[in-house]
């Protein structure tokens, strides 16, 4: 039985013009995530994944296709995406508590009462282990923290899907890995659908369903999609000597390396 399509992207072409140029970034992006289930695009940089993300947030509009979220047309930004991007987008002048509760306030400023949000932000908070740096600002606490902010802040407004544009991209390991860890472990709790951005390939393998790789760009496509076919929860340790993990991962390298090599444009 093949499950419902619960996010489904079909035919999404991009192409962007300035003066009389006309650049394809993407062509013909068919894909479609199930509900609960966590997928990764990786591919070389330029080649389309942010661009491909925006398009799923409703920032910004295909020049063709179209995508459905639980068969609704995207095309705008709504609370059911909830989006973490690469550089944390916190508002600096205010604290963490109220970076998250400005979102909480938009999305359930009608639904809950004032101390109910306050306790959904605080519980949010505490989720990404954030509670104790509530009255911290921005430019107070680590690029590690800021991130796990915009997480808390994504996942407060209850999105239907979360869209992670490299969410650990500008960390250092240590943090990565501690973050990463976290992630998995909210989406086994919540059961939350994730599309996650990254060009990093033991991220990818270790916390996705699924890989897509995306050819490189111009016009870049699926190249392939791999299966990920190890049961969670997931011990990055254990996983290291897996012979599973190390055939996915050597599935992507070979994909990224060999066959789509990285080519700077001029
Ligand atoms: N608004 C825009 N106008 C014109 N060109 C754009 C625009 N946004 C993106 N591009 C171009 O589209 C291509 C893909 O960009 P995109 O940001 O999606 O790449 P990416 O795969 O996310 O790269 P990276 O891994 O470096 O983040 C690039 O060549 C970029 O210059
Ligand atoms: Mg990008």
């Amino acid at each position: 039985m093949i499950a419902k399509p619960f996010l489904s992207i079909e035919g999404i072409t991009m192409r962007f013009s300035r003066g009389g140029a006309t650049t394809e970034v993407l062509r013909d992006v068919d894909l479609t995530l199930t509900k609960g289930e966590y997928v990764s695009i990786i591919g070389h940089s330029g080649c389309g994944k942010s661009t491909l993300l925006n398009i799923v947030a409703g920032l910004t509009q295909a020049t063709q296709g179209v995508v459905l979220l639980e068969d609704k047309v995207v095309d705008a930004p709504g609370p059911d995406r909830g989006v973490v991007f690469q550089n944390h987008s916190l508002l600096p002048w205010l604290t963490v508590y109220e970076n998250v509760s400005l979102a909480v306030d938009k999305v359930f400023g009608r639904t809950k009462s004032a101390p109910e949000r306050r306790e959904w932000v605080m519980k949010n908070l505490e989720l990404v282990h954030m509670g104790h740096a509530k009255d911290k600002r921005p430019s107070e606490i680590s690029g590690g923290m800021k991130q796990r902010v915009g997480i808390a802040r994504a996942l407060a407004m209850e999105p239907k899907i979360l869209l992670l544009d490299e969410p650990f991209g500008a960390l250092d390991a240590l943090t990565r890995a501690h973050l990463q860890d976290q992630v998995m472990q909210i989406q086994a709790n919540l059961g939350t659908t994730v599309m996650m951005i990254t060009h990093d390939v033991d991220e990818a393998v270790l916390l996705s369903d699924r890989i897509v790789m995306l050819t490189n760009g111009p016009s870049a496509g699926i190249g392939e999609i791999l299966d990920v076919p190890l049961a969670r929860p997931r011990d990055r340790i254990k996983l290291a000597a897996d012979p599973t993990y190390l055939k996915c991962r050597q599935a992507v390298l070979k994909f990224l390396y060999e066959r789509n090599r990285f080519v700077e444009a001029a």
